[in-house]
This record gives C-alpha cells, structure tokens and sequence, in this order.
C-alpha cells in the first residue's frame, strides 16, 4: 500500500517520517517540483530507518506523478507558506494555481485516491481540490481543526499543568482568525474546562489559539511544520488503519448545521473511506453566531476562486 505526500518543504517532509515512522504502509513517495529536493530528503529520511527502527520504504521524485500511482492517500502540502504580515488569505493566488495542477495530476494517476488538502488558505484550497477532482467530497478533505485543537490543547495543558493526554479539545469553523474554540465541549478527564479556569482566563488562551499560527510565523518567519506535518500524519493514519476516529476536519457541507456549498472545519469520524459521517454538535446561539461569521470570513476568500 502506498501513500504520497506532494511538497517536499517543511510540513510536507514531516509528514512523509511520521507516516514512515508509525508504519502505516509499505511505501512513502514524496514528490516535490523543486528538482532533487525530494529524493535528497526521502534519502535522508530513510537513512533513519536503523534508527527509528521503521521499514516503510520512502522514495523522493520530482515533478514524477507515475511513481504516486495507485496512492491510497494523497497529502496536498505543496505552495507557498506564510512569512511575516501575510496572512493565510494572502497566499491565494499562487497556491490555488498549484494545488489545481497537483490534483488533476493525482486524479490521472491516483482515481480512487482519499485527497488530504494542507495548502493555505485552507478551507478555499480544499474547494479548489474538490471542484479539480470530481471527486466525491467523502474523499477530498483538508488539515486544520486537529492542528487547532492541539493548539488550544497544548495551552490549557499549560495552563492547568497536567498532561495534553487528559484534555479533550472540540474546536469548529475555518482555519483562521475566525475559528470556534468551543470550551463548552471541552473538557478534562471529562470534567468541563469551564469548571476549571476562569472565563477572562479562558478566552485569552482562545484568543491566542486563534492566531497561534500567526505567533510562530513570527518567531520563526515562516509557518510551522512539526505539529501541521504530524497532524496530517494523524488523518492518514485514521484512513489507512480505518479507525473511525472522531476528529475535526476541513469538510464539505451540504446542509449540515444549516450551511451548503462551503468547506469548513467540523467534527467527522474519518475512516477508510475518508469522511465516512459528519457529526453535528448542537450549538447554543453565541457559537452559532460566530460559526456563521467564521463561515462569511471563508466565503470572502472562496469567491476569488469560485465566482
Ligand atoms: P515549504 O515552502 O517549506 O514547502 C512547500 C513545498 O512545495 C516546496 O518544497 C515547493 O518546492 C513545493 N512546491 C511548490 N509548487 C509545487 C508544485 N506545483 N508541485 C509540487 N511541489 C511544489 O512550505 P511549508 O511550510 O511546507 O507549507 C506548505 C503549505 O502548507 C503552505 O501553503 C502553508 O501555508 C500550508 N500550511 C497549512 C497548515 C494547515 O493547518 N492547513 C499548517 C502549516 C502550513
Ligand atoms: C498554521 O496554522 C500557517 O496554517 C498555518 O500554522
């Protein structure tokens, strides 16, 4: 069984290890336009094989869609990432034009592929990758919410002092400044967060969850890749394995909480064939409303791709 992650940068070649790493499938192809850039890191990467102790082999080719044949899952992460003062929407015109390109090269080689979107901005690439394919939506998809909601977890593990492990983040809408951290869903060895941190408290830490990418472009002047890249790592692994696990993901809505013809981030069980359900939380009026204005800020950016 074979998986392709497009885009040998940064989100894209931590992606290709943890796949090889957790030992989803037999062959890893990472493929990249920038001429040896993937072959050397695949080279790299499988050269900590003996170490990691993983047999997944990984193979770098460039621009070379042959090689993804047959691909079971296809990771999108090719583009330009965010340096500082742009914000994700600022990306659009470049990187709508690559992932329509990537995607009509997947589709030629990959049909029954499961497509997993990273480019920014993402709810509108995921769009872009849909409406390219002719896929149904079950299998075109994007990465943000588990990134988000391991943001938001990572600060309240912070906060309170206890282990990520306990914390159980539900985070809804569009990957950006607008998303829905919902604190009434979230909870601590199932006891609602909102019993255990003031709500001044609270609402900074979602406040910095919202532009948590934003910080790390500006620490690093370029966007982040372990958490994006183990993140996508995550969805691939619930498709391959079938698990059935219950993540946010960047989904195609055809009705469900009232919306239709839209990508958004929502609670699904992702399994073997991709968005196998969306699941619909029941929202109060406050979410609602800022789920509905998160939707208009996605919608801003679709129509510059979907007139
Ligand atoms: P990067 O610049 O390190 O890597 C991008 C790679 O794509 C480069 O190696 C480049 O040569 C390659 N590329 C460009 N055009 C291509 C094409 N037509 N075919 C194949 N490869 C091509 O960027 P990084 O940091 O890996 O980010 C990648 C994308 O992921 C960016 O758009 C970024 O904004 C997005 N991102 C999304 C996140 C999310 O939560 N959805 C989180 C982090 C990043
Ligand atoms: C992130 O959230 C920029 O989307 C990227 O890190």
């Amino acid at each position: 069984m074979k998986v392709t992650v497009v885009g040998a940068g940064n989100v894209g070649a931590t992606c290709a290890h943890a796949i090889a790493e957790k030992e989803l499938v037999n062959e890893v192809i990472l493929l990249d336009i920038k001429e040896g850039l993937a072959e050397g890191k695949a080279l790299d990467m499988w050269q900590t094989a003996p170490i990691q102790s993983f047999d997944t082999r990984l193979r770098g080719v460039s621009n070379d869609y042959a090689a993804s044949a047959g691909s079971e899952v296809v990771v999108i992460t090719s583009g330009v990432p965010r340096k500082p003062g742009m914000s994700r929407d600022d990306l659009i015109s470049i990187n709508a034009g690559i992932v329509k390109s990537v995607t009509e090269n997947i589709v030629r080689y990959s049909p029954d592929a499961k497509i997993i979107i990273v480019s920014n901005p993402l709810d509108a690439m995921c769009y872009r990758a849909y409406l390219t394919a002719g896929f149904p939506s079950s299998r075109v998809f994007g990465m943000a919410g588990i990134l988000d909601a391991a943001r938001y977890t990572a600060f309240l593990a912070d906060e309170l002092n206890i282990s990520p492990k306990d914390i159980l983040s539900v985070l809804l809408g569009g990957h950006g400044d607008t998303m829905v951290p919902l604190p009434r869903y979230t909870t601590v060895a199932g006891i609602p967060v909102t019993q255990l941190i003031d709500s001044q408290r609270l609402e900074a830490i979602i406040e910095r969850t919202r532009v948590g990418g934003g910080e790390l472009v500006k620490l690093m002047g370029t966007s982040a890749w372990y958490a994006p890249g183990n993140a996508a790592a995550r969805m691939v692994e619930a498709i391959i394995r079938d698990q059935r696990r219950v993540v946010p993901v960047c989904a195609y809505l055809d009705g469900e909480y009232g919306m239709k013809n839209i990508y958004l981030g929502v609670p699904v069980i992702l399994g073997k064939n991709g968005v196998e359900k969306i699941i619909e939380i029941h929202l109060n009026a406050e979410e609602q409303e800022l789920l509905a204005r998160s939707a208009e800020a996605v919608k801003t950016v679709l129509d510059a791709i979907v007139p």
